[in-house]
């Protein structure tokens, strides 16, 4: 029995394959349930115990040649058969499209923002999220005792009082100013935390964009012209804008910026709750104390910074009523800006 297995693996060797009934013909006779392989095992049981191993050790070795030799022609016969269907790709086909991704909507308007005051000469300018008690707070004027350091408002970093989540984006202004001298004019978007419930209004992440102009002779005047141009950039030519005096520790004087509606164009609705404005954030002039405190000179230097809240204006741009749709990542919601 031992020869009938050498002789099946010098056929098996021999054998060559070269179209698909000789590859089927291999396959009904080594390969196949009633191969003489399959038969050889199928005797098994009969070799003398002595010879089991030797007998096994050949007619396994007959198998792999036969299965190897059989996958082999397989690829082969498959790759000729596509190099010649290949002359019959319909080349008219339409192709199968992409399906793109959309941009976030915070993106889409934090780029718009930057853009539109790239065009006047400002660059851009980052700060860490995690920030000091020097840099969110103490540098920008706020008094020891201000209640926005307390708890209820800052995230603090381990117990460290000195060391918080940053509550705005102001803190880059001091970092920017203690880095550089003027004339600066950056804008500084980014990510800020503070301790709220989250809610239709409030969050606890938001995003801010931050603007400073510092050079000799700046004043409130450069401010409203710089502001009143973003609005129009932004929402449209017929845009108002309005200052309402206001106060910030790192500002005097310092305005609250409203917008005319530019869904009921200033004639009443929901959105500004018939009022016919809405408020996009704060500015004012840098206060002499938070220049000085930045290595800046204010009897040198004057100058004007604004803040104000991404997701509020995306709110106003897109009449997105819930802060929340930010991050929930609701695909419905997200593939609305598709086009943008
Ligand atoms: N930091 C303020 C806030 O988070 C916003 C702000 C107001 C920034 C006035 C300014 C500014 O630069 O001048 O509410």
């Amino acid at each position: 029995m031992l020869e009938k297995v050498q002789e099946l693996y010098n056929e098996v060797e021999a054998t060559s394959i070269g179209n698909e009934e000789s590859l089927e013909n291999f396959r009904m006779k080594y390969i196949s349930r009633k191969s003489v392989i399959a038969d050889l095992f199928a005797d098994f049981k009969n070799v003398p115990n002595d010879q089991k191993k030797a007998f096994g050790q050949e007619l396994n070795k007959l198998k792999e040649l036969a299965e190897s030799k059989f996958k082999d022609a397989v690829i082969v016969l498959e790759e000729a058969k596509l190099a010649t269907e290949g002359a019959d790709i319909d080349l008219t086909l339409p192709i199968i499209p992409h399906v793109l991704g959309t941009r976030h909507p915070i993106s889409v308007v934090r780029e718009e923002i930057v853009s539109i005051f790239r065009r006047i000469g400002f660059n851009l300018s980052e700060g860490p999220e995690i920030e000091d008690d020097w840099h969110n707070f103490s540098a920008l004027n706020f008094p020891p005792n201000h209640p926005a350091r307390e708890m209820q408002d800052t995230f603090f970093i381990e117990k460290n009082p000195d060391i918080a989540l940053r509550t705005h984006t102001s803190s880059v202004q001091v970092r920017v100013m203690e880095n550089s001298q003027p004339p600066i004019r950056t804008l500084s978007p980014g990510r800020v935390y503070r301790n709220e419930a989250i809610s239709a209004r409030a969050h606890c992440v938001f995003h801010q964009v931050e603007g400073l102009y510092i050079d000799k002779n700046v004043s409130f005047a450069d401010l409203k012209e710089t502001l009143y141009y973003f609005v129009k950039e932004l929402f449209g030519s017929d845009t108002k804008i309005r200052f309402r005096p206001s106060f910030f520790p790192f500002t005097e004087p310092s305005a609250e910026i409203d917008i005319s509606c530019h869904l009921c164009k200033g004639s009443g609705c929901k959105v500004c709750k018939h009022s016919g404005w809405v408020e996009i954030g704060g500015a004012g002039m840098v206060d002499p104390n938070v220049l000085k405190s930045s290595g800046i000179d204010p009897e040198v230097y004057s100058g004007f910074a604004f803040g104000m809240g991404i997701e509020r204006i995306a709110m106003l741009k897109y009449q997105i009523n819930d802060l929340r749709l930010f991050t929930e990542n609701d695909i419905r919601f997200l593939r609305q800006f598709k086009s943008i």
